[in-house]
């Protein structure tokens, strides 16, 4: 652990990648970047929200962090070991320690499982417990951790709501004592009511269990209370990294400006507010040229964005962007020499 100029110890961040790309190859040989030079930096008991439209590499980027596919590029480190390389085997022991939890729970549950088979599905894969009734026990323990009555735990997926449902998928999600969870639009499918509640849910589970989210959604709002830092993508690329108050309080990139704009204004006196509208097309992530990736829609858009990388760039302590208009002058290649930083040590 190195220690800081107060000689405090810095803290290992849980999940850091430095780098990151994942390329999958599609017609003609061709490369679509979906995930492009991604530098995070994620803290035990911290959330790093993940926002940006359908298509941007969200779930690429959860997906290749828990090495459920394999990086095209760049590093992977867990608890500050690399784990970009390790194998099947190497990486089972640490399969437990990082989960994912779906959006849609239904897609990954078997709709023949009652409710506490389908929770204890993963102890008995891992053998956790020698026997059934052990695992039976931590089953009814995990439902009531999740707030999920004893009286569903022999009920089957399709008798219950999409927010009980939801909690089956966090319990199984928390049965390996995992550390790190990717929430991949856990609360997206959800009436507003139940989503208050399933968020309210993870943030009681991450104080008291000590876990680190990646919490991926396309809708803002939902991680502005959840998130320390908030990462906005573009096409595979980060355009904007800072903690989540200054983030909302000081937005840098137009991506993002415009993003916050979106967001629907509950107070009356704003309900005038002109909507802000992402023009143009999206381009393509298949073999994309140099430049900006949002430059085709960027009402700012200067010679210099269609022709170089902007450089991923600390902006302010703690705040970065990729972007020419904000930082200048300051071709880059989509890195960052600092790398991300989330938790603002
Ligand atoms: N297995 C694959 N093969 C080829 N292309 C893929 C594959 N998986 C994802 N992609 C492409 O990678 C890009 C990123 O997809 P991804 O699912 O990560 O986006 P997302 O931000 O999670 O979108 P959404 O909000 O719709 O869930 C998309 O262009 C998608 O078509
Ligand atoms: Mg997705």
């Amino acid at each position: 652990m190195k220690a800081n100029e107060n000689n405090i110890p810095a803290r290992t961040p849980l999940i850091e990648t430095r780098d990151l790309k994942k390329y999958f190859k599609v017609n003609g040989g061709r490369m679509l970047h979906a995930v492009d030079s991604i530098n995070l930096k994620l803290y035990s008991g911290e959330t790093l929200g993940v926002v940006g439209e359908s298509g941007c590499g969200k779930s690429t980027l959860g997906r290749t962090l828990l090495k459920l596919i394999e990086p095209t590029g760049g590093q992977i480190l867990y608890d500050g070991q690399d784990i970009t390389k390790l194998n099947t085997r190497k990486m089972r022991p640490l399969r437990k320690e990082m989960q994912i939890i779906f959006q849609d729970p239904y897609s990954c549950i078997d709709p023949r499982k009652s409710v506490v088979d389908t929770i204890s599905e993963y102890m008995q894969i891992h053998k956790v417990f020698p026997n059934h009734q052990q695992t039976m026990n931590r089953a009814i323990e995990l439902m009531d951790l999740v707030g999920l009555a004893r009286r569903y735990a022999n009920s089957y997926p399709h008798e219950l709501d999409g927010g009980r449902r939801q909690r089956i998928g966090i319990a199984r999600a928390l049965s390996l004592n995992p550390r790190f969870i990717v929430c991949d639009e856990p609360v997206s499918a959800l009436d507003v009511s139940i989503q208050a509640q399933i968020l309210n849910l993870l943030m009681d589970l991450q104080d008291e269990l000590d876990l680190a989210y990646m919490f991926v959604t396309h809708d803002l709002s939902v991680v502005k209370h959840i998130s320390n830092h908030i990462m906005v993508m573009y096409l595979g690329t980060c355009v904007e990294l800072a903690e989540s108050e200054e983030l909302f309080r000081n937005p840098l990139h137009p991506y993002t400006k415009a993003l916050l704009a979106a967001i629907p204004e509950p107070n009356l006196d704003s309900r005038d507010k002109e909507f802000q509208i992402i023009r143009g097309e999206v381009s393509s992530p298949i073999d994309p040229k140099p430049g900006c990736r949002f430059a085709a829609r960027c009402e700012h858009c200067m010679p210099q964005c269609t022709q170089e990388n902007p450089k991923f760039t600390e902006t302010s302590p703690g705040h970065y962007t990729a972007c020419f208009l904000v930082n200048g002058n300051n071709p880059g290649g989509q890195t960052s020499d600092t790398g991300g930083e989330t938790g603002g040590r």
